[in-house]
């Protein structure tokens, strides 16, 4: 299936000079949205998934529906002060500053086989500082997938050494 038709190019949001890549045409369809998750799933073949991660707050769409197409856990990481245990942290670059993202200290166990899934790869920042926390609990990222990945701001090169894959590239 061609997803493209389905992604809506919202211009100069949310600042001028930025077209946001709006994928709630793509949610909103019953088939696109079974779809695109079936083309997710089907990234990882027959590689046996124990969690599956996803990113606050969009990630979170897909990833618990991934989850449950491979039979793993759904494990959130999210933006700083939101979970309620024992978390370790990781910072990223934003445009201006810094944010920080927090993973649940229990949420993987060592030598777990991971999914990361995002809704979209940009420059890259938000994926690594996920993978590293997976890590740092003695994970293993087996793929980082995506709907949406903007080759042109070279996110890619940020996560190398981890398979990437999305359902679109621009
Ligand atoms: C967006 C997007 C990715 C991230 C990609 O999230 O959903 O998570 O940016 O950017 P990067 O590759 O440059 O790090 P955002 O932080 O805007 O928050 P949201 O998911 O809560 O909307
Ligand atoms: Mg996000």
């Amino acid at each position: 299936m061609d997803f493209e038709p389905y992604i809506r190019d919202i211009k100069d949001f949310p600042k001028p000079g930025v077209t946001f890549k709006d994928i709630t045409p793509l949610l909103k369809n019953a088939t696109a949205l079974q779809k695109a998750a079936n083309a997710l799933v089907g990234f990882i073949g027959n590689t046996k998934i124990d969690k599956v991660v996803g990113v606050d707050s969009r990630g979170f769409i897909f990833a618990p529906m991934l989850a449950e197409k491979l039979g793993a856990g759904f494990v959130t990481v999210r933006k700083s002060g939101k979970l309620p245990y024992t978390t370790i942290s990781e910072s990223y670059d934003l445009e201006y500053g810094k944010g920080v993202l927090e993973i649940h200290a229990d949420a993987i166990e060592e030598g777990d086989k991971v999914l990361v899934h995002d809704d979209v790869l940009a420059t890259g920042g938000t994926a690594e500082a996920v993978c590293k926390l997976v890590e740092k609990l003695g994970g293993e990222v087996v793929q980082c997938n995506f709907l949406i990945e903007l080759s042109f701001l070279k996110g890619g090169d940020k996560l190398n050494g981890y398979p990437v894959k999305a359902l679109l590239r621009y």
